[in-house]
């Protein structure tokens, strides 16, 4: 009981599970996106296009770390204000540790796309796919500071907007590209990550992650506010 509890990374599965939770996706039907989480995705079409690509993921995947470091951050000041009541302050610093887990691992699925981009070859401008999603980040953070500040329960639901559309992107992405299936995949980061029999089951991965944090983030939603 004394130790710090803390999610972990969400679950590595096999490649029957990988399928049938793809599969699950599909089926389900998306949140009803709030108004914020639609300007995005919208802002996401225009800036790289309708069409599901490795590019347009990578950059969701550069936006998708920085709810978690917004709630890190607000949860780290919490525990400064809160250390004189230690019991209390031990909760804060588990969703301290919560946010640490979610945030490293967007930081590997970021890192796989920026793999998978660069081995495809395909050339990306600068201003588009390096200043934009900066941007773009540096926005949705402060979005993601200012709902969490104001009431946690909206930065959960946008974040759970977020999540919810990243893993029904990936399960789509999956569906149209046959190909995947037959391709191998050993990267870089298959160490830290995980090994897969093919892209496919990788993508799988990631899309389930994803569902991970959206129940992460809407678990959290009824708690009471600790700052
Ligand atoms: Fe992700
Ligand atoms: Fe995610």
């Amino acid at each position: 009981m004394n130790e710090i509890t803390s999610t972990g990374p969400p679950p590595k599965l096999a490649p029957a599970e990988l399928k049938a939770e793809q599969a699950r996706t599909l089926a389900a039907p998306r949140r009803r996106y709030a108004p914020a989480a639609r300007i995005l995705f919208a802002l996401l079409d225009l800036l790289y296009g309708r069409p599901r690509t490795l590019s347009k993921f990578k950059v969701l995947e550069v936006v998708a770390r920085v709810p978690y470091q917004a709630w890190e951050h607000v949860a780290y000041v919490a525990v400064t204000h809160r250390y004189s009541r230690p019991l209390f302050a031990r909760r804060i610093f588990e969703r301290v540790h919560e946010s640490r887990d979610q945030q490293d691992n967007e930081q590997w699925h970021l890192l796989i796309l920026e793999e998978l981009v660069e081995a495809s070859g395909k050339r990306e401008g600068f201003l588009r796919f390096r200043v934009a999603p900066q941007a773009l980040a540096f926005a949705y953070y402060h979005l993601s500071w200012l709902l969490y500040a104001l009431k946690p329960r909206w930065s959960y639901e946008l974040n759970a907007d977020f999540e919810d559309h990243a893993e029904h992107e990936y399960a789509l992405f999956v569906q149209e590209n046959p190909e995947f299936e037959a391709t191998p995949y050993d990267g870089m980061f298959a160490e830290e990550y995980g090994r897969f029999e093919s892209v496919a089951d990788l993508f799988r991965q990631i899309g389930h992650d994803e569902r991970v944090h959206k129940l992460e983030s809407l678990a959290r939603m009824h708690e009471p506010r600790f700052t």
